[in-house]
């Protein structure tokens, strides 16, 4: 987590940094710096609490700078405070961190025995004097850039984690030094200056040339001039990639709230996904726009759908239709717990990273290890230029556009969507499928935005709903078949945005245990569309009722005996079974922002999240 923003060039202001904070405050916010280089003189400005409480003291800071870095923390080591917040000083050394230093006691104590004296509780305060340790030990003989080189190599040898550096030094006041393990690094190339940043978003508002730095490389940049060499000192030569997302994509265009504008995106973040990899005349699916060109997909036996979070209930809704059409076996796995079993993928086996950033540490790690041990390896993922997509064999992008609401909503859509034009891929690959069969699927999937269009006008009924909704201590949420891992999303939300804690389960696991939780306060939010398995959720629904139990139901236009059965009643339209999950999800990601909202929560950034989860 934390966001990193750094600058060498001809000239940058204090909002430049703010700025570019406020594009990555997703990845954490509960204080911020910036230190800027001006004559010789290093001004550093940090603020406990969001971003805003730093705005207040821009105007400390001086008006320009050649050579400045930000950032913008989520805690790991020591509270939020201005103290633990970034950038560390030690001496003529300045740094910022993004990751954690595993190994950071056992140098604090090598540090304080050296005279150091610590003034923040954090682990990235060992990395600025050790550093300066570094710096000041041995000087004779080396200019001041060629010791700064030494003393990273010093420093990055010394020390075990995770970590994306950005370093200044008052004595090579034209030099900015980004060094990357484990964590998110890019560098974005113009000609009047080169920047450093923990993800694009930071960027395209000055850059759309950007150049992905990998683990253990070191940047030593200048306004004209770029020198990454790897840890062991080897030079690194690197196209930068192009990307396409518009710095105009990053505002709210009239929406309250980023989640807002993103919910309402669902359906071109759909479109778009689908856009260019089918045919639904033909029935063909376009693999090669999709991303696959490395694996093998005619020799896929067995499939795991590897992710955390939404991403991961997006893997087990998929996992109904890709079975369906591909008849092969598919796993889902969390992340987070995936390399603590031993692992059995082979040669035949396709391991599936979905991840909205795709800088998930957990995912991350799980995809690696996969490869690791012979798996065919795919991404899909929404960040253009990843480290997710760096590490598989193939990359799809689910073009849902950049969400910057911490809850993740629209990439959720996208992220089914795509798996399934991947599992009408593989059916054709292996001849599961005839072509007829596909293009009455496709037809189906073409049609999704459309409704999503529609659902989203039930938006103020919501609203009107939520009102009534936001004294609940606890919800449950219910679905059965493809509507359970949409229980689990909205439960998700609504637990993440308004903190009113919420659990879903499979409606047919209610009666084995859960049950015993409903009295006449419990509210259960039951997913009841009119779907294969209709009958035996309204059976569920019934055994909620005669308990006394509150019911909020999802159920399908002019289902009147569900509506009776219910105190609070959503319809969605009739449509295709595939089609159902993506229109029962938007009235649940509408009830979670509309509730956050009323309760008076941040919905954009919730308490203790940050969005792109860079530590296990
Ligand atoms: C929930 C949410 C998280 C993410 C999870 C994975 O609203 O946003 O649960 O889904 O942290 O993130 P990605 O998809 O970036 O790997």
């Amino acid at each position: 987590m934390c966001g990193v923003i750094g600058f060498v060039g001809d000239e940058a202001s204090p909002e430049f940094f703010y700025n570019g904070l406020k594009r990555l405050e997703y990845r954490g916010y509960d204080s911020a710096g910036i230190a800027m280089l001006s004559h010789g003189q290093m001004y550093i400005e940090r603020a406990e609490g969001k971003l805003s409480a730093l705005e207040k003291k821009l105007v400390h800071l001086p008006l320009k700078t050649s050579l400045g870095m930000g950032h913008t923390r989520w805690a790991t080591h020591g509270k939020p405070s201005e103290a633990n917040a970034h950038p560390h000083k030690s001496g003529n050394i300045v740094i910022l961190h993004n990751g954690i230093i595993e190994n950071y006691k056992e140098i604090k104590s090598f540090l304080q025995e050296n005279g150091y004296v610590f003034e923040s509780e954090t682990d990235t305060e060992v990395a600025a004097h050790l550093l300066h340790y570094e710096f000041h030990k041995n000087t004779i003989l080396l200019s001041p850039l060629e010791n700064m080189k030494r003393s990273i190599f010093a420093l990055v040898s010394r020390i075990r984690g995770a970590f994306a550096f950005g370093i200044i030094c008052t004595d090579i006041p034209d030099v900015l030094f980004a060094v990357k393990y484990g964590s998110p690094l890019v560098l974005g190339l113009s000609d009047t200056a080169h920047y450093m940043a923990s993800g694009i978003a930071a960027l395209v508002e000055h850059t759309r040339s950007i150049l992905i730095m990998e683990d253990r490389e070191i940047a030593y940049l200048t306004a004209k001039n770029k020198e990454i060499v790897t840890f062991e000192g080897v030079p690194v030569s690197r196209k930068p990639i192009h990307v396409s997302w518009a710095a105009s994509m990053l505002e709210k265009n009239g929406y309250d709230h980023f989640m807002l504008k993103e919910i309402h995106e669902q359906p071109q973040a759909i479109a778009q996904t689908i856009n260019g990899r089918i045919d639904k005349s033909t029935g063909e699916i376009d693999l090669q726009s999709y991303g696959i060109h490395h694996i093998p997909l005619k020799n896929i036996n067995r499939i795991q759908l590897i992710a955390c979070g939404t991403s991961y209930y997006a893997g087990i809704l998929a996992r109904y239709f890709l079975e369906s059409h591909t008849k092969i076996p598919v796993e889902v796995e969390l992340a987070s717990e995936y390399r603590y079993r031993t692992c059995t993928v082979n040669e035949h086996t396709l391991c599936i990273a979905i991840s909205q950033s795709g800088e998930t540490i957990d995912t991350l790690q799980a995809i690696r290890y996969a490869r690791t041990h012979g798996a065919h390896t795919l991404a899909v993922v929404n960040a253009p230029g990843s480290s997710i997509a760096h590490h598989c064999h193939d990359e799809s992008l689910i073009y849902a556009g950049p969400e910057v609401g911490v809850a993740s909503t629209k990439a959720f859509v996208a992220q089914v969507t795509s798996l399934i034009i991947l599992g009408l891929g593989i059916a054709q690959t292996q001849n599961i499928m005839t072509s007829t069969q596909i293009a009455a699927v496709c037809e189906q999937l073409v049609h999704i935005p459309y409704l999503v269009e529609k659902t989203l006008s039930l938006s103020s009924s919501i609203e009107k709903m939520a009102a009534k909704l936001i004294h609940l201590k606890s919800v449950l949420f219910i679905g059965r078949g493809p509507q359970y891992p949409v229980a689990l999303e909205g439960a998700l939300k609504l637990k993440e945005l308004s903190y009113i804690h919420a659990e879903a389960y499979a409606a047919g696991e209610l009666k084995h245990g859960p049950i015993a939780l409903i009295d006449d306060e419990m509210y259960t939010v039951c997913l009841a569309p009119r779907d294969s398995y209709y009958e035996k959720t309204m059976s569920n629904i019934e055994e909620i009722r005669a308990r006394g139990g509150k019911i909020i139901s999802i159920g399908t236009t002019g289902d009147h005996e569900l509506k009776q059965l219910s105190d609070e009643f959503i319809e969605v339209e009739p449509c295709a079974e595939m089609i159902l999950p993506f229109l029962t999800t938007v009235p649940l990601h509408l009830l979670a922002y509309w509730i956050a909202l009323k309760k008076g929560h941040d919905v954009d950034q919730p308490r203790n999240l940050a969005k792109s989860v860079t530590v296990e």
